[in-house]
């Protein structure tokens, strides 16, 4: 009998112990990749088809939503800040230094959007399609696929200024660049299986023109190469592309880390990677082995992805993933 209280006590307890962690403040929510399958199943085969027809239409598409997607949560924690348009109260993030004439994709996420919210109205965050599109783009251009936590709701605003400082610069130190990932809560493993990222995707003379020019550490045909889309001058051909991974821009796979060991990186943050720094021996184990980066960059993806959410009663579901409600 006695015995039986204890037990019962305890299991009093531990129910009490559980929704005061539930209840208390700052305490870690718990994002889930089943958080919709009772309220919206229909929500990842409509955001893949999304994406399947965005990226028909245009490879480079994966690309640039997967790169939204860490925008958003590396300025404020992924909660669709990024989607955000400049208005009369608020000044967000698309402007910004590293955001403006740059980001890309807003339309696919906006279409993804009215789709979801047609089979489930007011349901599912902007954030939460944000991270499951960025998923099935890499998945869509021949990368990984996993499950992806959700649960997380939208910010009611955010500004410009976070954006300019949160985000790492083209030019950073492999020590910058680790201790802005390591801010975030990022190892330095995580930040190079991330930056792998650049196997997709291209980049804007303005961003390269100084590595292409200035630079020793690079590839001298590599180089001239590129000096031929991007004018030294700068303001001259600012917006001249170039593919981020040389030879496979539209495939996800490890090709970015083999052309680190052929110095072929195209922006001086990515040579930054294999140049005789604290991260080289990781940038070589990822270019000797596709399968060790695939794994490396889910779980980075996952751990860049739980980025300060908001959850619970805080923030939003927005109607329009371009302003709050
Ligand atoms: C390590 C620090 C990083 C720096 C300094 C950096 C910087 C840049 C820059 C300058 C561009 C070209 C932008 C332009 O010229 O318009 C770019 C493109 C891109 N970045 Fe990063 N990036 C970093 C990490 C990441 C991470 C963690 C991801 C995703 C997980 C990512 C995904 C991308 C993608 C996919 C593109 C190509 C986008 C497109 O083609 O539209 N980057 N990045």
């Amino acid at each position: 009998m006695a015995a039986a209280l204890t037990r019962r006590a305890a299991a009093v307890a531990a129910v009490l112990a559980t929704v005061t962690s539930l209840l208390a403040p700052g305490a870690v929510a718990q994002l889930s990749p089943s958080f919709y399958s009772g309220s919206c199943s229909s929500l990842e085969s409509i955001v893949r088809s999304g994406m399947v027809s965005a990226v028909q239409q245009e490879p480079r598409m994966g690309a640039s939503i997967l790169r939204l997607f860490f925008h958003d949560c590396f300025v404020n924690g992924c909660d669709g800040s990024v989607l955000l348009d400049d208005s009369s109260t608020l000044t967000g993030e698309k402007n910004a230094g590293p955001n403006a004439n740059s980001l890309r994709g807003f339309e696919v996420i906006d279409a993804i959007k009215s789709r979801v919210d047609a089979a489930c109205p007011g349901t599912v965050s902007c954030a939460d399609i944000l991270a499951v599109a960025a998923r099935d783009g890499v998945n869509l251009l021949g990368g990984p696929s996993w499950g992806v936590p959700l649960g997380r709701r939208d910010a009611r605003t955010t500004t410009q200024a976070a954006a300019n400082s949160n985000l790492p610069s083209p030019s950073s130190s492999a020590a910058t660049l680790i201790s802005a990932f390591a801010s975030k809560g990022l190892d330095s493993r995580d930040m190079v299986a991330l930056s792998g990222a650049h196997t997709i995707g291209a980049a804007r003379c303005a961003s390269f023109r100084s590595r292409v020019y200035n630079d020793s550490n690079i590839n001298a045909g590599f180089a001239t190469r590129r000096r031929q889309v991007c004018p030294a001058q700068g303001g001259v051909g600012d917006g001249n592309l170039a593919p981020l991974d040389a030879f496979s821009s539209v495939r996800f796979d490890n090709g970015y880390f083999r052309n680190l060991l052929s110095r072929f990186g195209l922006l001086h943050s990515d040579q930054e990677l294999f140049n005789g720094g604290p991260v080289d021996s990781i940038a070589q184990q990822y270019a000797g082995n596709g399968g060790a980066f695939s794994a490396d960059f889910i779980t980075a993806m996952i751990k860049m992805g739980n980025i300060s959410p908001l959850t619970g009663s805080n923030g939003e579901i927005r109607n329009n993933c371009r302003k709050p409600n």
